[in-house]
């Protein structure tokens, strides 16, 4: 007989996973006639998971969304850091008063070591709902006017840049509500400077909505353009106020590093840095037609 019969097998780490929703299914519940069940996977990415928890009881139904982080992705407070960063960005939207659409987030509810929960919100990724329906010129500049709001509220509250700006975590709603989600740097390196030459985070984020949408164009060619359209406003909007020279040659300051950190990184992501830059907007146009990206995050 092998040692190893009638042991149970070690745990996985989605055996971890199912425990941790569950639990987190229950701590969602509020009184004790309160329901609450793991209803559905919203999301899977590199780092994490988005599942959707439903509670319920007398007082009705709510939808949370848990985002469970793989454990490689635990280090360093991540998850810490990103509940702070959210919600400090949920007090500096909550009653902001944008002129045209509803700047909002995710309503934080609850931190755990692997992950947290937040309100469910429902929308269609910016990049993708723009491609498939390009809206007239003027909506946009009225969206993008109000995403800077929105950002710059942020950055007011929370005092540093909200590091993963892109527009794959901007959700557009229905009725002219917009979501910001996923604040917090992934890769906090990424965005550090030396004390003295710091950029202003608007112009931190701002270029790294450029760089993003530029380094994902060779495998989606559709979204990132029009992402990258967007990043031509959004510019426009921050910059035209007052001070805007200065603002705009920090931005084209982020930008040449954040090519510069990709082209060291490996042979790849030199090729990508490389193939990315002569596909920001200052170089023509992105879009190259070519194959969607349907379904993919
Ligand atoms: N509060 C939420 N409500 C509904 N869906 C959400 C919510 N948060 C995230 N999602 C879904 O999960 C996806 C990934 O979430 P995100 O926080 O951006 O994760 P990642 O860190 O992997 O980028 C989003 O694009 C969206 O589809
Ligand atoms: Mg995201």
């Amino acid at each position: 007989m092998s040692r190893g019969v009638g042991r149970s097998p070690a745990p996985t780490s989605g055996d971890a996973e199912r425990t941790q929703l569950a639990q987190a299914a229950g701590s969602l519940c509020g009184p004790a006639d309160r329901t609450g069940v793991v209803d559905r996977l919203l999301a899977e990415g590199v780092q994490s998971r988005v599942w959707r928890v439903v509670t319920s009881g007398p007082d009705g139904c709510r939808n949370h969304a848990v985002k469970w982080f793989r454990p490689g992705y635990r280090a360093g407070d991540s998850v810490a850091a990103e509940y702070a960063a959210l919600v400090g960005l949920d007090r500096a939207l909550c009653e902001l008063g944008t002129e045209t659409y509803r700047v909002r987030c995710p309503q934080p509810v609850r931190r755990w070591d692997w992950g947290y929960a937040m309100s469910a919100v429902s929308g269609c990724r910016l990049d993708r709902a723009l491609a498939r329906r390009r809206s007239p010129a003027d909506e946009e500049r009225l969206l993008v006017r109000d995403l800077v709001a929105g950002l710059t509220a942020f950055h007011a509250a929370h005092g540093g840049p909200y590091g993963d700006f892109h527009a794959g975590n901007v959700l557009l709603g229905a009725d002219r509500a917009v979501y910001l989600i996923d604040p917090a740097p992934a890769n906090p390196a990424f965005f550090t400077w030396p004390a003295e030459a710091t950029p202003p985070p608007l112009a931190v984020d701002l270029a790294y909505w450029t760089f993003s949408a530029a380094v994902r164009a060779p495998r989606h060619p559709r979204t990132a353009a029009a992402a990258l359209r967007l990043a031509g406003a959004l510019r426009d909007a921050a910059v035209h106020p007052a001070g805007g020279r200065r603002l705009a040659a920090e931005i084209d300051r982020c930008l040449a590093d954040y090519w510069v950190r990709l082209a060291r990184q490996g042979l790849r992501q030199h090729a990508v840095a490389a193939l990315a830059r002569r596909l920001r907007p200052a170089d023509g146009r992105p879009d190259r037609g070519g194959e969607d990206d349907r379904g993919r995050r």
